[in-house]
């Protein structure tokens, strides 16, 4: 199938050839291209030509990018978005002055919705997720992380894997699923922790592994979920079975996980509310992406990740929404782009890599998607603005109006 993207505004390529691929720095003008078109053959970049030229290729289809701006599809890195209730009890709570620690200690917080996911079946979860994933693709949104993490059992951590895993073959978009077991102790192992690392070390990760139910493996390394210890012992097991690994670290407490993500070379380390000036210049000087969620931080009503320094420092910054019932109920990804802006003072050249190459290598797929180079899959945000400020500028208005994954129209 040979298709032409014909009539577009700017192309904002996000080109990572011919610069050192350190992103996270801002992007320069040979990033964006005008009165060009993008040739696909099979749902990939082909060729990046002069519309003088585009003239000649001989189509099978044409696609009439209306002069809006294109950009790589949206990657989001890192979402909790199969999960069943809700926690607005808990969002009235933090209101009247409760933190959201305390709220976990008094046992609601993530083992709330462990509760409801446990009672809900595998055609619920199925049914609730749907609707998740039509919001993200209508923003633009062509590749999407999903983690499980609120099952906590045996059943129910495969369960829910089972349904990330029915998108992954059945939606339009691609879907990497993540095992998040360690996400806190489930009631039943609160004393003892052993039992239940058992079950993560010997039990799940080989069945999830033989069953190959996910790419990564990732652990809250927390003061209240899993210690630096703990998580080194998962990594390590994880690691041995040939998982790609993430880690939740720094959130509220800087208790050494980022060294245990780098002892394992993971792909990523999430949250970094709570980080040093020695832990920013490890992760600058390393090969981890710091997956920055400043979502989380507006929910609560918390501080910011320190993104100027990470990214001053040539560290590779990726941004999500860590879309889940309790730190971060909003599943808005161009809010995000906007708070990084006026939170974080990232620039909109940062703003725009973070959202596309960056988040695509935090979740290891850089090499084919996340940038509008030929080779890659053609994916595409076709969005209502002339220039990428437009995106951060226009808060609370999804600009996204035609979402392409690998040639192919999916919202419009
Ligand atoms: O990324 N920090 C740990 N896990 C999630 C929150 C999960 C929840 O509150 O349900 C996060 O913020
Ligand atoms: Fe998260």
């Amino acid at each position: 199938m040979k298709i032409l993207l014909k009539n577009p505004g700017q192309i904002v390529t996000v080109n990572t050839s011919g610069r050192n691929f350190k992103p996270g720095k801002s992007m320069n003008d040979q990033d964006i291209l005008t009165n060009h078109s993008i040739y696909i053959e099979n749902g990939i970049i082909k060729d990046i030509l002069p519309n003088s030229s585009a003239n000649r290729i001989k189509a099978d289809e044409i696609i009439d990018a209306e002069n809006l701006l294109v950009l790589p599809g949206f990657v989001e890195c890192h979402t909790h978005s199969a999960f069943a209730g809700n926690r607005s009890n808990e969002f009235l709570m933090r209101l009247s002055g409760k933190s959201y620690e305390e709220i976990a200690e008094e046992g609601g917080g993530i083992i709330s919705t462990v509760n409801s996911v446990r009672q809900a079946s595998y055609d619920e979860l199925i049914r609730l997720l749907a609707p998740r994933i039509k919001n993200f693709i209508s923003q633009g949104i062509t590749t999407l992380e999903i983690k499980s993490g609120y099952g906590l059992s045996y059943y129910d951590e495969i369960k829910l894997l089972q349904v990330i895993n029915y998108y992954k073959k059945n939606s339009q978009i691609d879907i990497i699923p993540t095992f998040l077991g360690a996400h806190t102790y489930p009631p039943e192992y609160k004393n003892d922790h052993k039992e239940y690392l058992k079950l993560i070390v010997e039990e799940l990760l080989p069945y999830i592994r033989k069953n190959n139910l996910a790419e990564f493996t990732d652990v809250f390394c927390e003061k209240t979920a899993f210690n630096p210890e703990e998580t080194d012992l998962i990594f390590t097991k994880a690691k041995e079975l040939r998982f790609k690994l993430r880690l939740h670290t720094n959130q509220f407490h800087s208790i050494g996980g980022i060294e245990v993500a780098l002892k394992h070379s993971a792909h990523s380390v999430d949250h970094l509310e709570v980080i040093n000036d020695g832990e920013i210049e490890k992760i600058a000087n390393s090969e981890l992406t710091a997956v920055l969620l400043p979502g989380v931080s507006f929910f609560l009503d918390y501080n910011y990740a320190p993104a100027r320094k990470l990214i001053d420092l040539n560290a590779t910054v990726a941004l999500s929404t860590d879309f889940n019932p309790g730190s971060s109920h909003i599943a808005d990804f161009h809010l995000m782009m906007s708070l990084a802006a006026l939170k974080m003072k990232m620039t909109a050249g940062e703003i725009i890599s973070a959202t596309t190459i960056n988040a695509a290598k935090a979740v290891g797929m850089n090499n084919i998607l996340g940038s509008i180079e030929i080779g890659k899959q053609a994916d595409f945000a076709l969005m209502n603005a002339k220039d990428i400020s437009e995106i951060i500028y226009n808060i609370g208005n999804n600009l996204n109006v035609m979402t392409i994954k690998k040639g192919k129209i999916i919202y419009k």
